[in-house]
């Protein structure tokens, strides 16, 4: 994989497109030195695992409307987390949410982990989900590598083998190219895939990383990634 992604060019389109998300803080807010609470970049997390945007974003108001803090969530009966959490689905990750925010209080004073590391040995946080908080938060150096962003990489580096048989590979690819602005760049490259590099359109005119993209330059972007064959 020879070409690096041009991680400023990402940035760059970030400052000016970044969508407005209730759990986000603006680039220009986190260049003021505001930074993101991570009980509320957890709990967003958590929602988004197997649900949309779209579909998060009231039930997410909701959430930190009723409690504010870990502290709120932990104090809370597991029946109403459960009953408010009706309609997103997969209703393991509430329990995981609940005992994670108690784990949390109990074991951690109530501060989640500042690390990757750190955060995975929490309740229902496992690797994505903890290099997504820690680079959001904390600036961690880490490859935050979901679903999305395997299309971006197979796209940008016109992966010929499907993505799964190539994970490493695009996973160290993506850690090359994480820069100082760690969270702004994992959630820039969220925001490509949802809205530029998308699975049925890519608007390769308007997309950053169009100078070194391989599908773009084939001609045939939303060919890649390639499926497995059965
Ligand atoms: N999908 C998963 N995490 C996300 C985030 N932080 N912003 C936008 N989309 C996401």
């Amino acid at each position: 994989h020879s070409q690096p992604l041009d991680s400023t060019s990402v940035l760059a389109w970030y400052d000016r497109h970044a969508r407005d998300l209730p759990w986000r803080v603006s680039p220009a807010d986190r260049r003021q030195g505001i930074r993101p609470d991570p009980y509320r970049v957890w709990l967003s997390e958590v929602m988004l695992q197997q649900t949309t945007v779209a579909a998060v974003k009231a039930y997410f108001v909701r959430f930190t409307t009723l409690w504010p803090s870990v502290q709120d969530l932990a104090a809370t009966p597991l029946d109403n987390v459960l009953r408010e959490w009706a309609g997103l689905g997969y209703y393991a990750r509430a329990r995981n949410l609940h005992a994670c925010a108690r784990a949390v209080v109990a074991e951690h004073g109530g501060v989640f982990p500042d690390s990757a590391a750190g955060l995975q040995n929490l309740p229902g946080i496992g690797a994505y989900t903890s290099a997504a908080i820690a680079a959001i938060c904390f600036d961690e150096r880490v490859a935050v590598l979901d679903g999305n962003l395997d299309r971006v990489l197979a796209r940008y580096y016109a992966l010929d083998v499907p993505v799964r048989e190539a994970k490493d590979a695009l996973r160290g690819a993506l850690q090359l190219a994480v820069p100082e602005r760690a969270g702004d760049f994992a959630q820039a490259m969220m925001d490509l895939g949802a809205t530029i590099c998308a699975p049925r359109a890519a608007m390769c005119l308007v997309c950053p990383l169009h100078d070194g993209c391989k599908a773009r330059e084939q001609g045939e972007p939303t060919r890649y990634p390639v499926k497995p064959v059965k």
